[in-house]
């Protein structure tokens, strides 16, 4: 399966800093041979799409996308819009959309299904908090939101879900090589139980070029959801090299 390297920049970058890190990023990744997705917060989205025209492994998308093509949903953001300027790709349910934002469960397979109607692919980010991952906990956690997320998910449509154990966000505690391979072959069982085969499933939580090399060695690891180290681009460059 090919490599997936998703950049996660949260709420950083101006659409000028959008624009220089791509001028400075995307020559450099016609000799990498994985798939990129850079992931600008909606005000960089037109910075960023101007940046990619003509790019054939690098795509772009939105971080966080409403279920309904338009209404009264103010302060949201459109998957249309995303569509129409060029977008491929919307993360669904980030742990800080559900802790943050308090994003309910009962979204997510809404979220899931419109994105994928559209032809875009939804990356479905799950994971456990520390809490749950210390009461045993994490399988039944993915599990329930793997439920939740898929519910009306089509197994003919493009589909990533990412790996994201909460207490590794941001906090430079990546979790252990075998807590990552016993989470991604579950998840794995879990998609092939529901049908979905060949599904790319991403690791995300403090990587960074030092440790992207062993991690990206497990099974089941199909890629990654860089936040942190994907905001300098010859960091996250190392990181698609590794
Ligand atoms: P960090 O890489 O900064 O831990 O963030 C991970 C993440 O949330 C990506 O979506």
């Amino acid at each position: 399966m090919k490599k997936l390297f998703a950049a996660n920049w949260k709420l950083h970058k101006t659409p000028a800093e959008t624009r220089d890190f791509l001028r400075a990023f995307l020559p450099q990744t016609k000799t990498v041979a994985a798939e990129i997705v850079i992931f600008p917060p909606a005000s960089s989205w037109e910075a960023a799409a101007q940046s990619f025209a003509g790019s054939a492994n690098c795509f772009w998308g939105g971080q966080n996308v409403w279920s309904q093509a338009q209404g009264a949903f103010t302060g949201e953001n459109s998957a249309q819009v995303l569509k129409e300027l060029g977008g491929r790709y919307a993360l669904v349910g980030h742990s800080e959309r559900r802790s943050v934002f308090h994003e309910e469960p009962t979204w997510m397979s809404d979220k899931v299904a419109f994105v994928q109607g559209l032809g875009l692919t939804p990356i479905l980010c799950i994971g456990e908090t520390l809490a749950e991952r210390d009461a045993g906990q994490t399988d039944a956690v993915n599990a329930r939101q793997l439920e939740e997320g898929l519910a009306k998910a089509k197994t003919s449509q493009p589909l990533v879900v990412a790996y994201e154990p909460v207490w590794a966000i941001g906090t430079g505690r990546v979790a252990q090589p075998s807590q990552v391979a016993e989470a991604h072959a579950f998840i794995r069982r879990n998609l092939q139980e529901k049908g979905f085969e060949g599904t790319p499933i991403l690791y995300g939580g403090s990587v960074k070029p030092e440790n992207a090399g062993e991690l990206l060695g497990l099974p089941d690891v199909n890629g990654f959801l860089v936040g942190g180290a994907s905001l300098d681009p010859e960091s996250f460059l190392k990181i698609c090299r590794a």
